[in-house]
């Protein structure tokens, strides 16, 4: 009877501290300020344009100015001026300016912005993908699952660990400099850039903007032509928020603009440059920043496999696969470019995808509502590269099951749309099995077993994400080991990126540096070495033997030798010996 009372009176106690511990985090933790941002017309889903006959992003007759139009529909939305070089000289001195403050801010005050800005995030996520989807012609799921629940996974990591990260870091002095203090002070490289790609233009341009701000540097987005007017509305975002904060908005560029604009801010005088892109743009980039020697990230995109054993479990792989290989029609960094399935299951899974394949509805999310699953492509100049890639893998022996084809709407006839394709027989010295398509083509190949997928899947030059699915996790595990890639998944994809603590980049010719994570954060910073004297009146003398000038050079290197062989000879008796020898020459 005694005993149960004391326990529940500790079970009091502990639920009492919880509640307490609770209320104190709720009480210390400053509610963040809230902000407006005005949505542009176009983002409302009622809102319709002038359907241009044929759109290009770049009129030959006009070609400052950057023609933005839904690719969904065709719909005109505004026409941008691309900037000019001295604009961009002007942007990078006013980001250079603002950032000499923010470097002396504390990571509470970093936070405070990061606070609001997940607060403005979760509470505008609609608006925010709806602005998203009128310029890339995505779907409203494709945008949740690529722009909002990605930027809220780096912001949460970010606010949580930065400062843990970016803390002076203490290193062994080693036993010669015992006496000392020897740490890494993280401090912030300046005006970082990036250089970034379309697919997901809320996203891709705020990540990059969320980890300078954290550690310290000021930045300058180059945000893709392609997505000119969302990234105007998603500059305000970040612009406002630091306002309300009451810090420089001046610390966040966005620019839009042409190829020349992206060469132009690498040369800018920024301190380092991240770029997502293709492999080909990243060589000139990496060009360009050598003139400057800055150093770069490069994520040139990926070929990833997914690998499936004959053992995997197929009810819950193949939708894991739907959207690896459908998501935002395809065009995503990190999508399933090949599927390597094992010759045991190799016609079950054929048959599933042909299905599934077959009822996926194409359409604009915007104007359509409810019943689309993919969206359209947001480059129109795509299509025959497409096709042809399809076409040299049939005529040397793949199936084309479904697809294959620009796909022309019936209701949005300017609209720009590819059909949902599976080719299967794929085999690797295919041209689709080595090159990224970027587009909502599934390719299923065959394997004979693990060390047969590993080898086919390390013939590729691209090395970014991949996958495993098999019920024997050790050997998933291993298998992710071998393959030559910066990024493995057992029994999943992609979900490395919504684990935002871990590093995000590859190998070969997908790049190298990584973005998020510790990495990330301290790959913005210079890792300045600093000593210190750890015990207090204990300094470095130069003693009267090594001081110059030197009496007596003999004497001076019996010195030196013995303090070498005294703190780094492995043997005793050496030791000991040094100290006697050390004596001696001392005197
Ligand atoms: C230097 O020191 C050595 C002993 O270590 C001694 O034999 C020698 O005479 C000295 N030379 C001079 C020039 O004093």
């Amino acid at each position: 009877m005694e005993s149960e009372t004391t326990t529940a009176q500790w079970l009091a106690i502990g639920a009492g501290a919880f509640i307490s511990w609770l209320v104190f985090n709720w009480i210390s933790t400053p509610s963040p300020k809230k902000f407006k941002v005005e949505a542009p017309e176009a983002a409302d889903p009622k809102w319709t344009g002038k359907i241009l006959e044929n759109p290009t992003i770049r009129n030959v007759n006009d070609p400052s100015n950057i023609v933005c139009y839904d690719p969904s529909t065709g719909y005109h939305i505004d026409t941008i001026p691309s900037p000019s070089a001295e604009k961009v000289k002007e942007l990078y001195t006013r980001t250079a300016a603002a950032q000499v403050k923010w470097a002396e801010t504390t990571f509470e005050q970093r936070r405070t912005v990061l606070r609001s800005l997940l607060t403005f995030v979760v509470e505008n996520q609609e608006t925010i993908c709806q602005v998203g989807c009128r310029d890339t012609g995505k779907t409203m799921v494709d945008a949740s699952l690529g722009e909002v629940i990605t930027t809220c996974a780096k912001l949460r990591w970010t606010i949580d660990n930065a400062e843990m990260v970016l803390a002076n870091d203490y290193r062994s002095p080693g036993l010669m400099m015992m006496y000392k203090d020897a740490k890494v002070v993280y401090q912030p490289l300046g005006v970082v850039s990036a250089l970034v790609s379309w697919n997901y233009p809320f996203h891709n341009a705020i990540g990059p903007v969320i980890s300078a701000l954290a550690s310290g540097n000021a930045i300058i987005v180059k945000c893709s032509e392609y997505v000119a007017w969302s990234s105007a509305y998603y500059e305000k975002i970040i612009k406002t928020c630091l306002s309300v904060n009451g810090f420089d908005p001046d610390l966040v560029q966005f620019i839009s603009g042409f190829a020349d604009v992206g060469e132009e801010v690498v040369k800018s005088g920024v301190d380092h440059v991240t770029f997502i892109g293709s492999p080909a743009v990243g060589k000139l980039v990496q060009h360009n920043a050598a003139d400057n020697l800055i150093p770069c990230v490069l994520e040139l995109g990926g070929k990833d496999c997914a690998i499936l054993l004959k053992d995997a479990d197929l009810v819950k792989t193949i939708p894991i696969l739907m959207r690896g290989v459908f998501q935002n029609c395809g065009q995503n960094c990190v999508g399933i470019e090949r599927i390597l399935v094992a010759s045991e299951i190799y016609d079950k899974v054929v048959n599933e995808m042909n299905d599934r394949i077959g009822q996926l509805r194409q359409g604009s999310i915007l104007t359509d509502g409810e019943g689309v699953d993919c969206g359209a492509m947001t480059m129109g100049n795509q299509f025959e590269r497409l096709e042809a890639l399809v076409q040299e893998a049939v005529s040397r022996g793949a199936r084309l099951l479904r697809g294959g084809h620009r796909y022309q709407h019936p209701k949005h006839k300017q609209g720009q749309y590819f059909e949902p394709t599976l080719l299967v027989d794929v085999t690797d010295d295919m041209e689709i099995a080595n090159h990224e398509v970027f587009a909502p083509i599934m390719v299923i190949m065959k394997h004979n077993g693990p060390e047969d997928a590993v080898r086919i899947t390390n013939r590729c030059p691209f090395g970014l994400g991949s996958s495993v699915f098999s019920a024997d996790k050790s050997l998933a595990e291993k298998m992710c080991l071998q393959l030559r890639v910066g990024m493995s998944n057992v029994n999943d994809f992609a979900v490395n990126y919504l684990c935002q603590g871990l590093p995000f980049g590859g190998v070969g010719i997908s790049g190298y540096g990584r973005f998020a994570g510790p990495e990330g954060l301290r790959g913005l910073c210079v890792p300045k070495a600093v000593t210190t004297d750890r015990i207090p009146g204990i300094k470095t003398s130069i003693p009267p033997i090594l001081d110059y000038p030197i009496q007596n050079g003999s004497k001076s290197w019996k010195f030196v030798q013995g303090l070498n062989n005294m703190i780094y000879n492995p043997e005793l008796a050496a030791k000991v010996n040094a100290v006697v020898e050390l004596i001696k020459a001392s005197f």
